[in-house]
């Protein structure tokens, strides 16, 4: 029997709770079972909670974490940028450095604003838009996440995202408030429709595109269960979206640097008008981006479109933002090379070790970011045979895991890092097996 125990992140919780409202600061860290854990320190691919417990980590921070914990390389760099001042509210060579090096790194973008968060990049994407085409509505896809602002956040795992839900007020294509205390009147501009569905598309760009400013997608739906574009998906979007006078967003918040160093679209050869990238790039540090054609960016710089925040790209966010994209360019992408090494060994294993314990599963993606579901579908290409997946039993996994020492999303999305090794895949794969045998 495993010797962990979460007596003390236990009792930190249910002290954390008589200040912090849900005793988290991000509403997703309470479901984590048997209960939040605390961190006390991590480094590299590890790291370890206050109860002494150690982890392999592919949670990630869920996501920014693409050089790991503490990398020193990153601290360094960071600690001297601070010690000439965090903050100014002013200019400074970081910000044009590092926006300089996005223009040249992904193909879609000609100029690039900084904000703090995805959410943030998100919500600005779509204020371009609006103001580029003088239209209002947005089409966002079934299973998508893009931040949790009231303009585009629907529930989050979703029912309502049910293709012809007939719960609450959610229809086909009508979102449903994803949160008590949602303006409702926000989500009647957002057409919900399937995604990986280009007739879909086509029908509602045929029947409303001359009154949609955007469609905004994940070029990988990376927030249900790591679903691949079919083939010429994407690019059929980029036509219609152009035929129809449509700005095309890509949201990369996750993908942005982590599956590519010109993100999926520099991977997919695609296009868009605009791309939204957060996580990576900061690598822990609270920055995003939007970059895109200078048509649309210019409407930033002759003041059409109000662009805010306090601390967006100060001196330490993009120093870290210029160490990492330094790191991810290095040596010819070596780094994207050994995540996806590092990735495909992963899945590999835990695809032959379902099958060895005679557990039905898919593992979706490829490299540095895959998920794990267990499921008797065949495949999992769409939202709805990714919502017939048994979710319960995989949050059952992921908590019982934890004591095999991994660390992982509740939901089954694993990201992996630039320093996982082939000694942190061995001592994974025999977690997995005796987990697996446990279920
Ligand atoms: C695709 C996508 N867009 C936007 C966001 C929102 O980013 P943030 O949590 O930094 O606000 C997320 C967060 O997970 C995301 O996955």
């Amino acid at each position: 029997m495993s010797t962990f125990t979460y007596e003390r992140s236990l009792a930190k919780y249910n002290e954390s709770r008589r200040y912090l409202a849900l005793g988290v600061s991000s509403s997703l860290r309470a479901s984590m079972k048997p209960t939040p854990l605390f961190a006390q320190s991590a480094s590299g691919a590890r790291v370890r909670d206050v109860d002494g417990n150690e982890y392999i980590d592919y949670l990630l921070a869920y996501g920014p974490l693409i050089l790991g914990h503490a990398h020193p390389g990153l601290n360094n760099h960071v600690f001297a940028a601070m010690s000439d001042g965090v903050t100014y509210g002013l200019q400074h060579d970081g910000e044009i450095k590092l926006a300089c090096r996005l223009t040249e790194l992904l193909p879609c973008a000609e100029l690039v604003s900084f904000s703090g968060s995805g959410t943030e990049a998100v919500m600005l994407a779509l204020r371009l838009a609006r103001a580029y085409t003088g239209k209002t509505k947005i089409v966002r896809f079934h299973g998508h996440y893009h931040g949790w602002s009231d303009t585009i956040f629907t529930s989050f795992p979703s029912s309502d995202m049910q293709p012809n839900s007939a719960a609450g007020k959610a229809s086909a294509n009508q979102a449903a408030p994803g949160t008590g205390g949602q303006s409702e009147i926000s989500l009647t501009e957002v057409i919900l429709l399937p995604w990986n569905d280009p007739d879909a598309l086509e029908r509602a760009l045929a029947e409303q595109g001359d009154e949609i400013a955007a469609v905004i997608s994940e070029p990988i739906m990376c927030n249900s269960g790591c679903i691949y574009p079919q083939s010429g998906y994407l690019e059929r979007m980029r036509e219609l979206t152009r035929q129809h006078g449509i700005v095309m967003i890509l949201d990369e918040v996750i993908t942005g640097f982590r599956i590519g160093i010109g993100g999926a679209h520099g991977k997919f050869g695609v296009q868009p008008d605009l791309v939204t990238i957060g996580k990576a790039l900061g690598g822990g540090f609270a920055i995003s981006a939007v970059a895109g054609s200078k048509s649309i960016m210019q409407l930033v710089e002759n003041g059409t479109v109000s662009h805010l925040g306090t601390l967006n790209g100060n001196p330490v966010v993009a120093a870290a933002g210029e160490f990492i994209l330094e790191e991810l360019s290095r040596d010819g992408g070596a780094a994207y090379e050994r995540m996806e090494r590092i990735g495909n060994s992963l899945i590999a294993g835990i695809r032959e070790r379902m099958g060895t314990a005679g557990i039905r599963g898919i593992v979706n993606g490829s490299g540095p970011v895959f998920h794990v579901m267990f499921t008797d579908e065949e495949r999992v290409e769409n939202f709805a045979a990714f919502n017939r997946r048994d979710a319960a039993k995989y949050a059952k996994f992921a908590e019982l895991l934890l004591e095999a020492g991994v660390l992982v999303r509740s939901n089954g999305l694993w990201y992996v890092s630039a320093v996982h090794t082939e000694r942190e895949v061995a001592e994974t794969l025999e977690a997995v097996e005796r987990t697996l045998a446990r279920l």
